[in-house]
C-alpha cells in the first residue's frame, strides 16, 4: 500500500491489503454513531451493529500494528449517551488490546483564581478552550472526549517528556527532577484547543492537528516508521505527520473529504 497517500477505500478492506505488523502507530477518530451530518456516511447505525463493526476495526488494526506499536483511539459520547466510548473501548479489549493509558482530551476548562492556590504568576480566573453551551437542566456541558491508548502488551515505553510541560512552581524542579530539565509528565489530561477557523467547517467532526501531533510525539517520533489513520476525514493526521516528517497512510470512504484533505496537504507543503 502506497505511503503518504489517502486511499479512498473502506478502512477494513484497506487494512487487509497491508502487511501484518507494518504500522507503528494508529491514531484515529471513528464515527461515534451519534447522527452527525456527514456528506455520505450514515452515522445512525443500530448500536449492536455499530459495536460489531468497531470490533472488526479493532481486529484488523491489531493485525497491522507492530508488536510495540500504539493505537490512540479518540472517541466521545453525548450527554445523553455517555457509554458510547466505553462500549467501543470494550470491543477493543475483546480483540486483545490492552488499555495502557486512558487519556482525557480536555476541550475547555475553567479554573477560578481562588482554586489555584498561591501561584504568584497567575492573576485572575482562567476559562480557556472551545465552549458550546447546551440548553439542559440535567446535563453539564460536554468538555472532554477520550483518547484511549491501546497496545498489544500493555508494556510499550513512551517518550513522555517529548510532550512534557514546564513546572508551574519552579521549586519543584529541584525536588522531583531527574537530570535538570524544567519539564514534567503532562499526565493523562491533555488540553488541546481547536484551531480557529473563520470560514464554515467543511467536516462535522474533525479533531485538531494538535491531537495526532501529541500522540505521535508521545509514542516517540524515532519509533514511528509509519502512521495509519483508518478514518482520515479531511487529513488532520496527515498534516501532523508532514509537520513531523513521518510517513503516513490514510483511508477515507468519502471522496469530498478526501479532496479537502488533499487540498490541505498541498497548502501545507507550500
Ligand atoms: C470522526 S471523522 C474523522 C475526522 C478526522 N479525524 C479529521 O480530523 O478530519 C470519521 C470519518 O470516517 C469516515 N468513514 C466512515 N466509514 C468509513 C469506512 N468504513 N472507512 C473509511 N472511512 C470511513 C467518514 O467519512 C468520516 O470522514
Amino acid at each position: 500500500m502506497k505511503p503518504n497517500t489517502i486511499h479512498q477505500i473502506d478502512c477494513i478492506e484497506g487494512m487487509e491489503e497491508m502487511e501484518e505488523g507494518s504500522v507503528d502507530l494508529i491514531v484515529t477518530s471513528p464515527p461515534y454513531n451519534i447522527g452527525k451530518a456527514y456528506t455520505t456516511y450514515d452515522d445512525t447505525m443500530n448500536r449492536a451493529d455499530y459495536l460489531e463493526w468497531m470490533g472488526e476495526v479493532a481486529e484488523a488494526s491489531h493485525r497491522v500494528l507492530s508488536e510495540c506499536g500504539s493505537f490512540f483511539l479518540n472517541i466521545g459520547g453525548t450527554p445523553k449517551d455517555p457509554w458510547i466510548p466505553i462500549d467501543v473501548a470494550n470491543e477493543f479489549r475483546k480483540k486483545g488490546f490492552y488499555l495502557q493509558n486512558m487519556i482525557h482530551w480536555i476541550k475547555s476548562i475553567a479554573i477560578p483564581r481562588p482554586d489555584m492556590g498561591s501561584y504568584t504568576n497567575i492573576n485572575g480566573d482562567i476559562a480557556v478552550g472551545h465552549y458550546k453551551p447546551i440548553n439542559s437542566k440535567r446535563f453539564h456541558n460536554d468538555c472532554h472526549e477520550f483518547i484511549f491508548h491501546f497496545t498489544k502488551t500493555g508494556d510499550v515505553p513512551l517518550d513522555k517528556l517529548a510532550i512534557g510541560v514546564p513546572y508551574q512552581d519552579k521549586s519543584n524542579i529541584g525536588r522531583w527532577k531527574k537530570g535538570g530539565s524544567d519539564l514534567r509528565d503532562r499526565g493523562n489530561t491533555w488540553f488541546i484547543p481547536y484551531e480557529t477557523i473563520n470560514e464554515r467547517r467543511p467536516h462535522p467532526a474533525v479533531f485538531p492537528i494538535g491531537l495526532p501531533t501529541l500522540c505521535i510525539k508521545d509514542h516517540g517520533i524515532e519509533r514511528c516508521r509509519l502512521v495509519l489513520d483508518p478514518f482520515m476525514g479531511i487529513g488532520s493526521t496527515a498534516i501532523a505527520c508532514i509537520r513531523l516528517g513521518i510517513n503516513y497512510i490514510g483511508f477515507e470512504i468519502d471522496s469530498s473529504y478526501r479532496e479537502i484533505a488533499l487540498e490541505r496537504i498541498r497548502e501545507e507543503k507550500e
